[in-house]
């Protein structure tokens, strides 16, 4: 009887194991890419995010193709370099006071554009990058 029994569990024991083996390999949820080294620039959120984030959405409007409170902003590109228009999103003023175009488009809107307050120098950039390709 007890012989009996240990065959059995014996048997049950080699079902329950070729079971297991024939599993499908599972992949392992968690990537084994190690973390950024902390050296590593913060990840810039998407630009398009930060657009309307930034409520630059409000007055140039979802495709760019400005509104009664701002201009179009695609073709940027024949007037402005990554630097200088990320320095524009900051101090959008001192434009104002430097270049004549955007002097006159200042002139044709009732409210002047406001300077990107809280966008880091890295965020400005992104979105000059992505503004650029339009
Ligand atoms: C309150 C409305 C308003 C908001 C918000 C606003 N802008 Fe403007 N934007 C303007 C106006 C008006 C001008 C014309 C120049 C000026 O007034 O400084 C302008 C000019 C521009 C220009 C220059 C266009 C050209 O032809 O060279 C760019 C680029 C621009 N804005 C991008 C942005 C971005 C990016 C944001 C968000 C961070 C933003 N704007 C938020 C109103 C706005």
């Amino acid at each position: 009887m007890r012989a009996q029994h240990l065959v059995f569990l014996f048997v049950l024991s080699l079902v329950a194991c070729s079971e297991t083996a024939k599993e499908p390999q599972t992949p392992n949820p968690t990537p084994l890419a190690t973390p950024a080294a902390p050296t590593d620039p913060a990840p810039v959120a998407d630009a398009s995010a930060l657009y309307r984030q930034a409520v630059c959405v409000g007055c140039h409007g979802p495709k760019l193709e400005g509104g009664v409170l701002g201009p179009v902003l695609t073709g940027l590109s024949a007037h402005w370099n990554r630097e200088d228009l990320a320095r524009f999103f900051a101090d959008p003023e001192s434009f104002v006071a430097s270049v004549p175009r955007i002097a006159e488009q200042k002139a044709k809107y009732s409210m002047p554009m406001p300077p990107a307050a809280g966008l880091s120098e890295a965020e400005r950039l992104a979105l000059a990058d992505w503004l650029l390709q339009h």
